[in-house]
């Protein structure tokens, strides 16, 4: 399985399998969106499916409750499940802090929903997602379709005032067309490159009207999980204070994915 995988796919699969240590029986999983996201899905699958393992995953998009479907993990809406006991997803950038960037793949919505909706939050990256300060990554914000070029511009002209290197908005496409979210809202791409103070851009963008939330999770991540091609892979947590590394040794199947190094 991990034989033909690149260094960052490696990376990915390494961070997704370290978080999944922290699953246990009967828990109620958020399934986050994503490349990364999509490893600890598959990897949960097998788990539900070798190990007898019994959780409900409450899926943060679309294309996850397919694959969940697809790789035999029980799935249940949030209206359902009301409370999560963790939820383990990707991110576009994470800093020191672990506050995120997200929304890179377009489900930032249901996922941050999702995520306030745990009692824990893991990210699993590599390690091109840390980052010293926010912003290099577009903040991705979802807007109602009704209004958005207003909406753009009140956006622009908000950012004005506030403490970014840029300034430049763009409606998100897919192909030639917008691109349209799970809950039908288009989105903006915010070119900010440097963003001096992420509670405030935060708070300020919510509160314009067709706004209907941005792609900054802050103080929501406890645990980051960070994945290296060579098999490396660190653990930050931030109510614990503790960074700990780890050596996985890679080999050509995932049954011989041994952790060495606890
Ligand atoms: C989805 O909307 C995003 O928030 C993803 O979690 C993020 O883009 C990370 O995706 P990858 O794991 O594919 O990099």
């Amino acid at each position: 399985m991990t034989g033909n995988l690149s260094p960052i796919d490696k990376a990915k699969y390494i961070a997704a399998k370290r978080a999944l240590e922290h699953v246990e029986g009967g828990m109620r999983l958020g399934l986050g969106t994503g490349s990364t996201a999509a490893w600890m899905v598959r990897l949960l699958g097998d788990m539900v499916r070798d190990e007898g393992l019994r959780i409900t995953g409450v899926p943060t998009s679309a294309r996850t409750a397919e694959l969940a479907e697809q790789v035999g993990v029980p799935i249940a809406t949030l209206e359902e499940v009301r409370w999560l006991d963790l939820t383990i997803d990707g991110a576009d950038e994470v800093d020191r802090d672990l506050n995120l960037i997200k929304g890179g793949g377009g489900a930032l919505l249901q996922e941050k929903i999702v995520a306030t909706a745990s009692d824990q939050m893991i990210v699993i990256t590599d390690v091109s997602k840390t980052v010293e300060g926010l912003g290099a990554f577009p903040l991705p914000v979802e807007v109602v379709r009704f209004g958005w070029q207003t909406t753009k511009g009140l956006i622009e002209e908000t950012l004005e005032s506030l403490d970014v290197m840029g300034r430049a908005t763009s409606l998100r496409l897919n192909r030639d067309r917008p691109f349209v979210t799970d809950e039908g809202h288009y989105i903006l791409d915010l070119h900010l490159h440097r963003i001096g103070n992420p509670r405030q851009l935060s708070l300020v963008l919510n509160q314009i009207p067709g706004v209907v939330e941005n792609g900054l999770f802050l103080d929501i991540c406890d645990v980051l999980v960070i994945g290296h091609g060579d098999g490396m892979v660190e653990v930050r947590d931030i109510n614990n204070g503790t960074v700990a590394r780890e050596q996985f040794i890679l080999a050509e199947s995932e049954n011989l994915f041994t952790n060495i190094a606890e």
